[in-house]
């Protein structure tokens, strides 16, 4: 049985105050443990706050929101993986649509970034998804097939093991348009079935996480699907009561 898994993306959002009074939030409001798997990914400058507030609840982890491709070196401005697990991360996004667009990432570039998060023992939340141009011409199994594959290829089968996928269409993303529960079912299971070519075990055993305005009020519906195992949330993710109330839907 795949366990719910919920992750927070607060993107570039946050002072010190509020993080401070949003994990005080979320730890509060969860207890010490239960039967999801709660990740937050909070800006960089933000982790070691994160790391001290939430290292004694054993179902709350915590991850980057991207790294660089290097492991250290001359690369001013970026994030290693290894810096990373210094600061107690056991996640981190790839993939992002906000990285593919803004910065220009490539299906190769977030297969090196997963690869890059593997090499350290950080487990890669590979993100995938269509525009709303792209579903429109009926080519969304075509983008996500090719953002997988990139993956699938570049690190080889056996990284399935050890990734977890997140749908996010990008035309829900922010929007408070959210994919019906069976717009987003049907394409988790179309990774899932493109997956098992690969890696049947691996692919069962898969957590593939939707995103893309999910709220308290629609989370329950959408994780009530079978290939769909939790959420990625943005906006909701930066209200603690929202948030807490996504992941008891889980
Ligand atoms: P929203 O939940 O704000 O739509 O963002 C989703 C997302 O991009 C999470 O990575």
């Amino acid at each position: 049985m795949r366990r719910t898994m919920v992750a927070g993306n607060w993107k570039m959002n946050g002072n010190q105050v509020s993080v401070a009074g949003l994990l005080d939030g979320v730890v509060e409001g969860l207890g010490k443990s239960g039967d999801i798997d709660v990740v937050i990914c909070p800006p960089f400058v933000y982790l070691p706050m994160v790391a001290e507030k939430l290292s004694s609840h054993e179902m709350l982890a915590w991850g980057g929101q991207n790294l660089d491709t290097h492991a250290s070196g001359a690369y001013t401005g970026e994030i290693a993986g290894p810096m990373l697990r210094d600061f107690g991360c056991r996640f981190v996004i790839v993939g992002h649509s906000e990285r593919r667009s803004h910065y220009g990432e490539s299906d190769l570039i977030v297969a090196e970034k997963a690869a890059a998060a593997l090499e350290c023992g950080l487990t890669p939340i590979v993100c995938m998804g269509e525009t709303l141009e792209e579903r429109e011409a009926d080519q969304t199994e075509e983008v996500v097939g090719r953002q997988l594959d990139a993956v699938v290829v570049c690190l080889g089968s056996e990284a399935l093991e050890h990734m977890v996928i997140a749908y996010e269409p990008v035309w829900a993303i922010g929007t408070g348009l959210t994919a019906t529960p069976e717009q987003a079912q049907a394409v988790h299971a179309f990774i899932r079935q493109r997956l098992s070519a690969s890696h049947a075990r691996a692919a069962e055993g898969m957590q593939i996480l939707y995103g893309g305005s999910v709220k308290p009020g629609n989370a329950s519906a959408l994780f009530s699907q079978p290939d769909i195992d939790g959420g990625l949330i943005g906006g909701a993710a930066l209200d603690a009561d929202d948030f807490l109330g996504i992941c008891k839907a889980g």
